[in-house]
């Protein structure tokens, strides 16, 4: 074993979402996902978010919880229709829970982190996200809650991972709506991003010390056969819609033109607006990544099933049986988290002069029952272990990066896998009681001694 020192300052938390633990759905107005939860078959298990890990009521332990493991930062997200009711007023209980979640936050040393957009859409927004006016509203939500918040909430994220809001959910019809409507899938990503170009600058006009970003996902695809011209330009249009259509939208004020000319007649010529690309392209102070894979792709026949990669119907997945896989069948590729990191700084967050963090990092990996007793996620321990490696070797490199969030702190609804998938560093049994597993107490050490522990190999 040797080991790695982390920077002093650098902030350590996790992260969460408001439709996957909060429940609580009597007292608000619906979300697409309410509405996709009750479409047969959409979520594995058949569950829901009415209770979820009824966070609502129980967000007070799970601060608590947060403390003692040392966290100093908790990213959280806010469910819109808890906040804005169908005839547009302000929903004063509401809008008093996020108050409190904030006050209890700071009350406990742990920098709150908002997410205004983590996918549960109000259902009462005509056309969601493929409609120009959600992009409208988004200010004024945005703007209501900074009113309330702002004092404490010093860094906002406007959206979490639009990719998996427009192509995952318009295209591939996997998440809410659930359309498979690929034109859908482009417009949404654009209003998403002209969104958050407009609620960037009216937080930054009211607020001018605020940090304002988005978090992105990214998984880096590679060829099976570097060699073949086809899977190299395969994996050119995977990563172009996926990453590259969003990246170079906010850092250089242009969809790539590969893209666009991939999309073809799926790319609507009436779409983006005079103007918008500058407002896309509004500066920001931090870019989010989130990471879980990498994949290995090659060229094959189109399935002629719903895709979220339209312009890449022909990709197939390619096995790689010598990586640990994770209980989503992700496989575990740290050196490509590494790799992604310094691409990404020396693309993008370098030339901008702003920085990383790392706002999603994490593994669903042990499906044991917590009644049975304490559970000892050991491949948790080593995954987290190795993605932390590749932080540290990319700040070696060269890349800003000061915060690292863990998804996530407790078990929860892991979208259209309902419940079957465990994410927390923490677990919770029938009674919805929180257990720490293994991960947690590790977790914690790593955060008081910013040490990590890692085999010579690595
Ligand atoms: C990310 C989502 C998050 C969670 C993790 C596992 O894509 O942002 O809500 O589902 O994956």
């Amino acid at each position: 074993m040797t080991t790695i020192q982390f920077p002093q300052g650098f902030h350590w938390g996790t992260a969460a979402s408001s439709f996957q633990i909060e429940g609580a759905a009597d007292k608000r107005a619906e979300s697409i996902w309410d509405v996709f939860a009750r479409v047969p078959g959409a979520i594995a298990d058949g569950s829901d978010g009415q209770v979820a890990i009824d966070h609502y009521h129980r967000f007070a332990e799970d601060v608590a919880l947060m403390q003692s493991l040392g966290l100093d930062t908790y990213r959280f997200s806010v469910s819109w229709p808890r906040v804005i009711d169908a005839d547009g007023e302000t929903n004063p209980v509401g809008m008093a829970f996020y108050d409190r979640l904030v006050d209890q936050l700071c009350g406990a040393g742990i920098r709150p982190w908002l997410t205004l957009h983590h996918w549960d859409l109000p259902a009462y927004l005509p056309g969601d996200w493929s409609s120009r006016s959600t992009a409208e509203s988004f200010v004024d939500f945005a703007m209501r809650l900074h009113r309330v918040l702002g004092d404490r909430v010093r860094v906002w994220t406007t959206l979490n991972e639009p990719w998996c809001a427009s192509f995952l959910s318009h295209a591939g019809g996997i998440h809410a709506p659930g359309h498979t409507e690929p034109t859908e899938a482009y417009a949404a990503a654009h209003h998403q991003l002209l969104g958050h170009g407009w609620v960037t600058s009216a937080i930054r006009a009211a607020d001018p010390s605020a940090t304002l970003g988005l978090s992105l996902n990214f998984t880096p695809a590679y060829p099976a056969d570097p060699e073949d011209p086809a899977d190299v330009d395969l994996v050119r249009r995977i990563d172009g819609t996926q990453h590259r259509l969003f990246t170079d939208a906010v850092f250089r004020g242009e969809y790539p033109e590969d893209v666009v000319r991939d999309a073809g007649p799926l790319w609507d010529d009436n779409l983006v607006h005079d103007g918008d690309m500058a407002v896309v392209s509004t500066p920001i102070d931090v870019l989010g990544v989130n990471y879980y894979t990498s994949q290995l792709v090659r060229t094959g026949e189109p399935s002629g099933h719903p895709t979220p990669h339209p312009t890449a119907p022909e990709a197939v997945v390619v096995d790689r049986p010598h990586l640990p896989r994770t209980d989503m069948g992700w496989e575990v590729t740290p050196d490509a988290f590494r790799d992604l990191l310094i691409h990404l700084h020396r693309e993008y967050t370098g030339p901008a002069g702003i920085g990383m963090a790392v706002t999603e990092n994490g593994c669903a990996i042990d499906a044991s029952d917590p009644e049975a007793g304490p559970i000892d996620d050991q491949p948790r321990i080593d995954y987290l272990r190795s993605h932390l490696t590749a932080v540290h070797q990319a700040i070696e490199a060269g890349a800003r990066i000061d915060t690292y969030l863990v998804w996530s702190i407790v078990d929860n609804f892991e979208w259209s896998y309902g419940y079957t998938k465990r994410f927390g560093l923490v677990a919770v049994d029938s009674q919805l009681r929180r257990l720490p597993k293994a991960s947690a107490g590790w977790y914690a050490e790593l955060i008081r001694t910013g040490t990590l522990s890692v085999p010579q190999s690595d």
